[in-house]
């Protein structure tokens, strides 16, 4: 508690809170990402197919550390409309490090070009398989308009436009063992296609793509209207339930890890892509988690071009540039020119807060630094870099 205070006086005294407008940005970088924690992934789902006695169980507490952890595990990619996808691509790094250009550089594992129908190592699924009361529709294979489901791995077709609300999600081809809360892939949903999304700690995904404005009227029956997006999920997520009315059937209320690189939140602010952590990295609101003091402004008209790299040393990186190459591999020093050809001011960073133990409590009172922080300004967790350092132990 007392270590609280003396952080908060210090912020308050160097006024170094940010309390200034939100506007838009090229690039939004957090520092300071990953930390000791756990999660506890689904053991067991039985009775899906009957509301009453529906049931998920959950396993023992699952372990995570590390630079960018629980984002470190292997993650699924999510689209929601309006959008059409032109490219798509997954790399790997053994250690590339922002602004290092000694560092390690990518190697793409996975590519999707929608012009000239490329697939590598990409399977997409939807949520359009058996429908259950109580954890939704499971995974299927998506068709090649991404919004019905196939009986076999379907590529996207090259004129892929999706509408508001409707979704998709691209895994690796790499099949998964068998279902088992101990094996690979963890215990998933049976009869699904069950396939790895894409692993390795340091990674990044890069994306062209277009988010125009809906051109349906709105209605009551849109979930979503005009509010496209793309994030990645710890990929056990969806193999359960992405949806579920029962938090215990999918480990991510329990935190196994979801970033929204480019996501608009609400109707009012649609041109508006934030980038969200729902981690457990100093906070206990899930729902809302870390969430960017700025945005990536949305272009209706043009192509956007950009994604997200995380580093091996606790950067992610989310950022849209037209200088985005796609090439097979990318060294290190390429990839620093594109980050640092964002100008100072077209760039947004923010460091999370180091904490030692994340075992969100069950009573809110427990833990009050959290509601202090959050009472005051509700964005204590976001410092501009290099005006101070920020650095905080919580023993919950
Ligand atoms: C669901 O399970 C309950 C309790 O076993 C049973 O009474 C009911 O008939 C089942 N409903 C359906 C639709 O199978
Ligand atoms: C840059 O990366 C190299 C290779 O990993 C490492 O030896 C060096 O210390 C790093 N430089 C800085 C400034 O961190
Ligand atoms: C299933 O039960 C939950 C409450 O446990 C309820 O909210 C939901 O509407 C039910 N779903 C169906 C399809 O009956
Ligand atoms: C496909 O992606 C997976 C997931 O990260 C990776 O393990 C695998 O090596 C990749 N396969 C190829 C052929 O690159
Ligand atoms: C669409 O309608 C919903 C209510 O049905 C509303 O919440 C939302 O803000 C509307 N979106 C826009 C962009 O007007
Ligand atoms: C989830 O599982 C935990 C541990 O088994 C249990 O204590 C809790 O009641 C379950 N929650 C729900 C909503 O079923
Ligand atoms: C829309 O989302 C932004 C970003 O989360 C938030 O600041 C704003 O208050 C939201 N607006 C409404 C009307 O909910
Ligand atoms: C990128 O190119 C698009 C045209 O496709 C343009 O609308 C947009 O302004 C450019 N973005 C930047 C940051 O220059
Ligand atoms: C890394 O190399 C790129 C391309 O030469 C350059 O633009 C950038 O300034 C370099 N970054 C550092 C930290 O040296
Ligand atoms: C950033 O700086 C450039 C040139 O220094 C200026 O033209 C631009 O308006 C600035 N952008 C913002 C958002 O302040």
């Amino acid at each position: 508690m007392s270590s609280l205070i003396t952080a908060a006086m210090a912020l308050a005294l160097t006024g170094s809170i940010v309390k200034g407008e939100v506007r838009g940005f090229e690039q939004i970088a957090f520092s300071n990402v990953g930390f000791t924690g756990s999660y506890t992934p689904v053991k067991k789902m039985s009775h899906l197919d009957n509301n009453s006695t529906c049931k998920c169980e959950v396993a023992e507490k699952t372990w995570f550390e590390g630079y960018d952890a629980p984002l470190s595990e292997h993650l699924s990619v999510h689209f929601r409309g309006p959008l059409t996808l032109e490219k798509f691509a997954f790399y790997q790094s053994d250690n590339f490090v922002v602004n290092n250009n000694s560092s390690d550089s990518w190697t793409r594992m996975a590519y999707y070009d929608a012009s000239s129908q490329t697939a590598t190592n990409v399977t997409f699924l939807n949520n359009e398989g058996e429908d259950s009361p109580c954890v939704g529709k499971a995974l299927s294979y998506a068709n090649e308009d991404g919004t019905a489901s196939a009986s076999s791995a379907t590529v996207l077709k090259a004129d892929n436009y999706i509408s508001s609300g409707e979704e998709y999600s691209i895994f690796s081809t790499d099949k998964c063992p068998k279902s088992g809360v101990n094996n690979g892939c963890g215990y998933y949903r049976s009869g699904i296609p069950a396939y790895y999304g894409f692993g390795g700690q340091v990674k990044m995904f890069l994306f062209e793509f277009k988010m125009p404005t809906e051109t349906q009227a709105n209605s009551s029956s849109i979930e979503y209207y005009d509010m496209p997006a793309i994030w990645l999920l710890n990929d056990k997520i969806p193999r359960t339930s992405q949806y579920p009315l029962n938090a215990n059937c999918s480990c991510w209320a329990s935190g196994c890890g979801e970033y929204d690189i480019f996501e608009v939140m609400n109707g009012t602010e649609r041109n508006h892509l934030y980038s969200t952590f729902h981690t457990y990295q100093g906070i206990e609101d899930l729902g809302t988690g870390i969430q960017s003091y700025g945005y990536i402004p949305r272009d209706t008209e043009g192509t956007m071009m950009g994604g997200v790299v995380f580093d091996a040393d606790g950067n992610v990186v989310s950022f849209v540039s037209n200088s985005t190459t796609f090439d097979e591999t990318l060294s290190a020093s390429a990839v620093n020119a594109l980050l640092a050809s964002i100008p100072k001011n077209e760039t947004l960073s923010s460091a999370l807060k180091s904490i030692s133990a994340t075992a969100p409590s069950s009573t809110k009172h427990k833990s009050s630094g959290f509601s202090l922080m959050n009472a005051q300004t509700g964005i204590w967790y976001y410092i501009v870099s290099g005006l101070l350092a920020f650095t905080q132990v919580f023993v919950i």
